[in-house]
């Protein structure tokens, strides 16, 4: 999947002849999964024709600060727009868009979107080689980059003018795929491993039958979708589970019992940065595995159970620099035996659920957190998606990490 999915990018168009390619980089960041709104100044709709763009982008495109041809004219609010997008790229950028860019003007839209952008801007120059050359655009490409605008740089080639040279803007699967880079690069959890556990685990009693629980992994799959769209390498040790991850790039390890996953944890911590133990391990399982099936009979049967391995108090012991995140699911005293949990087990956090708390706990969409770190300091969440609850777990690792 690419960085760009789900993201909301605001295409600015300036009036040169690249224009043309506008309608193709549409297409690419809305095939990548991007969500595209353009606006364009008004001399770029010489070069390209907002039915095409928003056509290809499926949204009203803007050139002007209303729309003069609806019956009530409509206000195309610059600021909703600059701070809808979660990057605005200027492409192509005209030498005259640059300057005014480097100057602060405002006299179309685009230029009122720039200044009000709070976002990361990409600008992807395109003009005559001399006019690339000059040092008026040199100045005003470092003045762009010294505001922490990103270039994307003009390509040598053959230019509209029949001069060749430097100056051709990139092409638009080059800007795409500049973008993913770049923004890949920024990750806050590039070149980290994180692993996690997640789902129940079923402990087995005879060939047909096992101890399970009613985990169903939903709040370990979100979290190692959070984890990747975070940059980090993910290894999911899943015991099992329905849900369906968004990363193909997530490595997932399919096990069954407890200790199937200890195995696997244990196998992959060495390399590991991150631990986040969402698992619902069985605390016990039968002492002895029947080979052949239990059959019915008239008297009561008893199975013995013998304790499981602690997953995550076994790594917690020989943990060095990883960081460790264990689940607490309590229905009572639960601070306090939240806190034993961090102790006992050596975590940097732990994620307090409490089943007393309407839409926590397994199976729901939703889900009610308290986090407390490792000084035993403690931030309370409200009821969220399990999505938005991943996102402030990590959000909370990487302010300790
Ligand atoms: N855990 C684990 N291995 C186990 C049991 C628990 O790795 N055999 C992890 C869970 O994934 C979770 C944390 O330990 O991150 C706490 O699990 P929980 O079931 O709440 O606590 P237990 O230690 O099993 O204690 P109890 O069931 O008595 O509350």
């Amino acid at each position: 999947m690419s960085i760009l999915s789900g993201k909301k990018i605001l295409l600015g168009i300036s009036g040169g002849i690249a224009a043309y390619k506008t309608a193709i980089l549409v297409r690419s960041f809305v095939k990548a999964g991007a969500e595209v709104k353009v606006v364009l100044t008004p001399a770029a709709k010489d070069f390209v024709t907002p039915l095409t763009l928003s056509t290809l982008s499926k949204n009203p495109v803007h050139s002007t600060f209303y729309d003069t041809e609806e019956e009530n004219a409509l206000w195309n609010n610059h600021v909703d727009l600059a701070l809808w997008a979660d990057s605005m790229v200027i492409a192509p950028t005209t030498a005259n868009t640059l300057s005014k860019m480097a100057n602060g003007t405002s006299n179309n839209l685009l230029l009122a979107c720039y200044l009000s952008a709070k976002c990361k801007i990409y600008f992807a120059p395109a003009m005559d080689l001399d006019m690339y050359k000059h040092p008026s655009t040199k100045t005003n490409i470092k003045k762009l980059q010294s505001f922490g605008n990103v270039l994307i740089p003009a390509a040598s080639g053959e230019l509209a003018s029949g001069l060749v040279g430097e100056g051709r803007m990139a092409e638009p699967s080059e800007i795409v795929s500049f973008i993913e880079k770049d923004m890949l690069s920024k990750l806050p959890l590039r070149e980290k491993t994180v692993l996690i556990t997640a789902g129940p685990t079923y402990e087995a009693i005879d060939p047909v039958r096992f101890i399970g629980n009613r985990s169903t992994g939903k709040m370990g799959y979100a979290i190692a979708n959070r984890a990747a769209s975070l940059g980090a390498k993910v290894i999911l040790v899943s015991g099992p589970s329905h849900e369906i991850l968004e990363y193909p790039s997530i490595q997932k390890i399919k096990v069954e019992s407890a200790e199937e996953m200890y195995k696997a944890v244990h196998e992959h911590f060495g390399n590991s940065d991150i631990v986040v133990a969402t698992a619902a391990v069985a605390d016990y399982k039968p002492a002895n595995r029947v080979t052949k099936k239990i059959k019915k009979k008239d008297a009561t049967l008893e199975i013995e159970l013998v304790p499981t391995k602690d997953i995550l108090a076994s790594i917690g012991k020989i943990k060095k620099t990883q960081f460790l995140v264990g689940f607490a699911l309590e229905t009572n005293n639960e601070l306090e035996n939240a806190k034993g949990k961090l102790k006992r087990k050596n975590l940097d956090m732990i994620v307090l659920n409490s089943l007393q708390d309407k839409g926590a706990g397994f199976a729901t969409v939703t889900n009610k957190i308290t986090i407390i770190d490792a000084s035993e300091q403690i931030s309370e969440f409200e009821l969220k998606t399990k999505k938005e609850v991943a996102k402030d777990i990590f959000d909370s690792i990487l302010r300790k990490i």
